[in-house]
């Protein structure tokens, strides 16, 4: 039985999603590449975030509120899709934005107001968002409101319920295609860390020995590992286990990499993930995780899963921002 069904969750995505071969990409690769299609979701453009989201939602309701209360930095892709969740389950939503309001809004922010969402820019650092969460959540209450506070990234034992959903379906789609899970590296973007946390819980459930890389993009390796080491260890908790095992898990730091716009080596690396393997990356999580990607496949004999997040708004974002390569045939001039 997969021991996350024990918990409410509400359907939002599609899922299984895919695990296909980047056959194209192969060429100076040591071992098969599979792309683990989490960009594809099929809820808005949320990507894997809808994982957890589709039990944070779960827990909302079940906890009778009516107003959820969330928040990150406005280009967030997490404020976007738990806007729409919330709005898909019939809950209002608050977002506490950092930082001051900006002349022209990302997506992510525009997908929020576009549900209704009730936005707050709240002038503080992106630190502080998760504090300014629950003092909003303190104040709603207070005014008789019923409300449910999800830190950033929804990073909690219940989001992180998703992930480990996430990697028992990793483990049986290795078996159906005949992949030794054993001889499997999986790569994965880290930013709050719900998802890598809710893997590695996920993986000792199953005794998985899969080795785990997690490209850290906004935290140090020693705070995040602390991070990743804690929530892990109250998802396992949910699943009626002890802390898992971290001794196939590995963190890379890739802080301040790219940052929301990509310099130049970042611009060719998306172009290459863009024609090689047919994907689109996001400069803050997609092109930091295909650079070590592209480092471990010349060494590694392992197959290697790449856990493709999404991100697709801030990729789209940064075509504009890069500027077109291309030649460009002005008619009518
Ligand atoms: C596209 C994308 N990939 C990866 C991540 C990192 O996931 P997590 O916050 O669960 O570590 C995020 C987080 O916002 C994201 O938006």
């Amino acid at each position: 039985m997969n021991p996350t069904d024990r918990f409410p969750r509400t359907h939002l995505g599609q899922f299984p999603t895919a695990l296909h071969r980047a056959a194209p990409w192969q060429v100076d690769a040591a071992a098969p590449i599979l792309l683990k299609r989490d960009d594809l979701t099929g809820f808005g453009l949320a990507g894997n975030k809808v994982r957890p989201l589709e039990y944070l939602m779960a827990d909302a309701v079940k906890c009778d509120s009516n107003v959820v209360v969330t928040g990150g930095a406005a280009g967030s892709n997490f404020i976007g899709a738990c806007a729409h969740a919330a709005a898909a389950v019939g809950l209002d939503c608050e977002i506490e934005v950092a930082g001051e309001p900006m002349d022209v809004w990302p997506v992510p922010l525009l997908m929020a107001q576009s549900t209704g969402a009730v936005i707050h820019f709240t002038g503080l650092d992106r630190s502080l968002i998760n504090e300014q969460v629950e003092q909003r959540a303190v104040e709603l209450a207070a005014e008789g409101r019923g409300p449910y506070p999800v830190p950033r990234g929804g990073a909690t034992a219940v989001g992180g319920l998703g992930f480990a959903r996430a990697a028992i379906e990793l483990h049986e789609q290795c078996n159906a295609r005949g992949t030794d899970p054993n001889q499997v590296t999986v790569v994965l973007p880290v930013g709050s860390g719900a998802s890598i946390a809710g893997i590695l819980a996920g993986s000792d459930f199953l005794g998985a020995l899969w080795k785990i890389v997690g490209v850290s993009v906004s935290r140090n390796v020693d705070q995040m590992g602390g991070i990743i080491s804690d929530l892990s260890t109250e998802i396992s908790e949910l699943l009626g286990r002890g802390a898992p095992s971290m001794a196939n898990f590995t963190i890379i730091d890739a802080v301040g990499s790219h940052g929301q716009e990509l310099d130049e080596n970042g611009g060719l690396a998306r172009e290459q993930a863009f024609r090689g393997a047919g994907v689109l990356l996001d400069p803050t999580y997609g092109v930091p995780s295909y650079e070590i990607i592209s480092q471990i496949t010349r060494e590694s004999k392992d197959t290697l899963v790449w856990w493709l997040t999404g991100g697709l708004p801030g990729a789209i974002e940064s075509l504009a921002v890069m500027g077109n390569r291309g030649s460009v045939v002005a008619e009518n001039v």
